[in-house]
């Protein structure tokens, strides 16, 4: 790498295996908890991409699969930008039970948003579950329902996870240290 495309340095967090058996023990407790009930799993975009392939193929059951997209984080920061939500790839959700998966809890600012958007759409019930949770982050009520992980406050990439749009096919967990984080 050169000077200019390395942008920190990656050190494992969680190991492929690890989450390879958190997904799938959550994807059985999501089959007992959801038998006999319509579900529909909706990813956020972006970062949710590789835990919704690996958990919806981990849940035993009929199921319909939705995207909503939020985006909090601008340009080359860590730091959340303001929030915008694109429902226009919501599919209807009407009487489903719905359960929202996102790669990681933080704020919870963008939770919030995104249960108060689909509420709209008038679900039978909506639950909410997370690859990571950051410990002592959260400014707001509303908390995952279900989570794999918990994990301390430092920023992560890989799994879905970006720095800058970097890192998302990454098959394990880091943490970044960069001192532009
Ligand atoms: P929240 O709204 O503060 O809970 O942030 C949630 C969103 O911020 C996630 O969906 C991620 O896209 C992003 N985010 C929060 N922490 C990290 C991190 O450590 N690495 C990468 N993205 C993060
Ligand atoms: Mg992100």
């Amino acid at each position: 790498m050169t000077d200019e495309t390395k942008v920190g340095n990656l050190k494992t967090l969680i190991e492929e295996a690890d989450i390879a058996r958190e997904v799938n023990r959550l994807g059985q407790q999501l089959a007992a908890d959801y038998r006999g009930l319509p579900l529909t799993v909706l990813g956020v975009l972006t970062g949710s991409i590789i835990l919704l392939s690996d958990l919806i193929r981990r849940i035993d059951l009929p199921l319909r699969v939705g995207l909503i997209q939020a985006s909090s984080y601008r340009g080359r920061t860590t730091t959340p930008g303001e929030l915008s939500v694109n429902d226009s790839l919501l599919p209807d959700i009407t009487d489903r039970d719905v359960l929202l998966i996102d790669d990681i809890y933080d704020t919870g600012q963008t939770l919030e948003a995104l249960m108060k958007t689909i509420s709209d759409g008038k679900p039978r019930s909506l639950r909410s579950a997370v690859l990571l949770w950051k410990e002592g982050r959260s400014t707001v009520d509303v908390e995952p329902d279900y989570h794999c992980f918990r994990i301390p406050d430092e920023f992560v990439v890989g799994y879905g996870l970006d720095y800058n749009d970097d890192y998302r096919h990454l098959p394990f967990i880091a943490t970044l240290e960069n001192s532009d984080l």
